[in-house]
């Protein structure tokens, strides 16, 4: 007897295709899509509009305990979509500036309570396909499926400068994209609250060498051979 339905964690390094493979797995089981990296990132565009510093630890955990915070599943391939004390910010966590404030602000203790708390929640039921750092081995160590998604940090690089140049920006350097992944992997596997690991049953799946669909695939395949 299942009492919930089965919850499918996703985690990995920035850039290893996590949000496009999580959405299409979500989509081919025809489960929810949880982008829990959205999440945070809409603390730090909070914060970065608070005018509180960064380092200002007990005043971002007042402000992220009084936050009111929404996530709607995507829909329709609409993306998620995240509402701060009412403001929809789905377009603008995605900047440059949110990504390079997000990994410092999410290892503050206050901040990730607040988060885990509510994607416990929404998860509560299961029917999930959660993508972040965290999920296997923390928000929901007991998931039917785990699966840890790694790419070399140049491959990374490479198809965020392919990214960047789909939405008309090519004034990107491959080799400066690679430090800032380099940068953000060791800030997200150094934190001491939850860092980014992979859980001990979780599957790994380097993606250097495949195409999203064969990745899909895989994930599916496991998933199916779980139930
Ligand atoms: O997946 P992303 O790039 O949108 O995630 C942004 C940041 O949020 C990432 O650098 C670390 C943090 N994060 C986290 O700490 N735990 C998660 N479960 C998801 C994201």
């Amino acid at each position: 007897l299942r009492l919930r339905k089965p919850i499918i964690a996703i985690d990995g390094p920035a850039g290893a295709g996590k949000s496009t493979v999580t959405r299409r797995v979500a989509k081919a089981l025809n489960l929810t899509y949880l982008d829990t990296g959205a999440m945070y990132r809409g603390i730090a565009w909070l914060v970065l509009n608070s005018g509180i510093s960064i380092e200002d630890e007990s005043a971002i955990a007042e402000l992220v305990s009084q936050a009111d915070l929404e996530f709607i599943p995507s829909s329709d391939d609409q993306p998620p979509q995240v509402i701060i004390n009412g403001e929809n910010v789905t377009n603008a966590i995605r900047t440059p500036q949110i990504t390079a404030l997000v990994s410092p602000i999410s290892a503050y203790a206050a901040v990730r309570q607040k988060l885990v708390n509510y994607q416990q929640k929404l998860g509560k039921l299961g029917g999930i396909v959660a993508e972040g750092r965290d999920i296997g081995t923390n928000v929901f160590p007991d998931a039917e499926v785990k699966i840890f998604l790694t790419a070399s940090v140049q491959e990374r690089a490479r198809r965020r400068l392919l990214d960047f140049q789909d939405q008309g920006q090519d004034n990107l350097d491959l080799q400066q994209l690679e430090r800032e992944i380099e940068q953000r992997d060791y800030q997200d596997s150094h934190r001491t609250l939850a860092p980014l690991r992979k859980a001990s049953d979780a599957i790994e799946l380097n993606t250097d060498d495949l195409t999203v669909e064969k990745v899909v695939n895989k994930i599916v395949h496991f998933c199916q051979i779980n139930e």
